[in-house]
């Protein structure tokens, strides 16, 4: 099986490394070179660091091939897309997949809250469009989710499905709703967190603490939006908002603001915790 990846940010990079590791032909695709060479570097060294630590016994980097062209997707029979949280780039790039990929060739999106349905319809074959959303960091979280859209055949959901599945991961079946299942969840949830920020007038270093000692959660809640980025977060939040239009789904004030101020956390250095870079 060849896999392609579209987008190798944080996620994308996290998901090329798991086909890597899996030993699959891998294909990703950057902007630049220079972003396809830095997301190479990732893969190795965090694939270095579980040789090291015997986790694994070795990986073939040479799976990894590199492009900024769409058209090098020809002969994958999945490709993956990680852009950029936008419905609008989404689209254009599943109708340019549409051309260039094989017509058995399944196509899907990492989409955390977007839906599925709607960028299947910029192609004229969405039944084989499917949502395979990853949660981060990708290779060390278990769970994938496999989505369902409107008009997803039932060969290519059981083909990420599968792949899923050979990506290590324990995928589960659902329905393109907004949010899917996690998010569904999560969102609000660490909206309550962020809100309770000021309510409670606590710190956020107690507020994690609060959580992790309290609630048993592996990290806090401001860690945890720091790990995932408050400007994906804010996307996240906003694209639910629209849809469900329930208050605990709008992105609160705070989180707003620091991304408009490019707080975005780990990735910028800063957000509600201050990283060495
Ligand atoms: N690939 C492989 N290894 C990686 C890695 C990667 N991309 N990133 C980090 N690691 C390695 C680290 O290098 C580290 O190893 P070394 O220090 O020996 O090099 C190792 O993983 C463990 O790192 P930690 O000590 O930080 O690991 P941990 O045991 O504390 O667990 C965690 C880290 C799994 C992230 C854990 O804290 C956790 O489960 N946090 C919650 C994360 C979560 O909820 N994610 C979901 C976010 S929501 C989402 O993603 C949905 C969305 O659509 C927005």
């Amino acid at each position: 099986m060849k896999v392609g990846v579209v987008g190798l940010g944080t996620m994308g990079a996290g998901i090329a490394q798991l086909a890597v590791e899996a030993g699959l032909e891998t294909v990703g695709r950057e902007v630049t070179d220079e972003l396809g060479e830095k997301a190479r570097g990732r893969i190795e060294h965090f694939l270095s660091r579980k040789v090291e630590k015997s986790q694994i016994d070795s990986f073939d980097i040479g799976l990894l091939s590199l492009t900024t062209d769409v058209s090098a997707f020809a002969e994958c029979d999945v490709v993956i897309e990680a852009i950029v949280e936008e419905l609008e780039p989404k689209r254009k790039l599943f109708a340019e997949l549409e051309r260039v990929c094989r017509a058995d060739a399944v196509l899907a999106t990492n989409t955390s809250a977007l839906s599925v349905t709607e960028i299947a319809g910029a192609t004229s074959t969405p039944e084989r469009v499917v949502g395979m959303h990853f949660f981060n960091p990708a290779p060390l979280m278990p769970l994938v989710e496999i989505v369902r859209a409107e008009r997803t055949s039932d060969g290519a959901f059981g083909t990420a499905y599968a792949l899923g599945e050979r990506l290590g991961k324990h995928p589960i079946r659902c329905h393109d709703t907004p949010g899917f299942v996690v998010n569904r969840i999560l969102i609000p949830l660490l909206n309550d967190c962020v809100r309770v920020l000021d309510e409670a007038r606590v710190t956020p270093a107690d507020l994690d603490a609060g959580m992790k000692h309290g609630a048993g959660w592996p990290m806090g809640p401001c860690e945890l939006v720091d790990l995932v980025g408050i400007d994906v977060h804010v996307h996240a939040s906003e694209a639910l908002w629209e849809k469900l239009r329930e208050p605990r789904m709008a992105p609160p004030a705070r989180l707003v603001a620091m991304a408009n101020a490019g707080l975005l956390g780990r990735k910028s250095g800063r957000g509600f915790y201050e990283y060495g870079r």
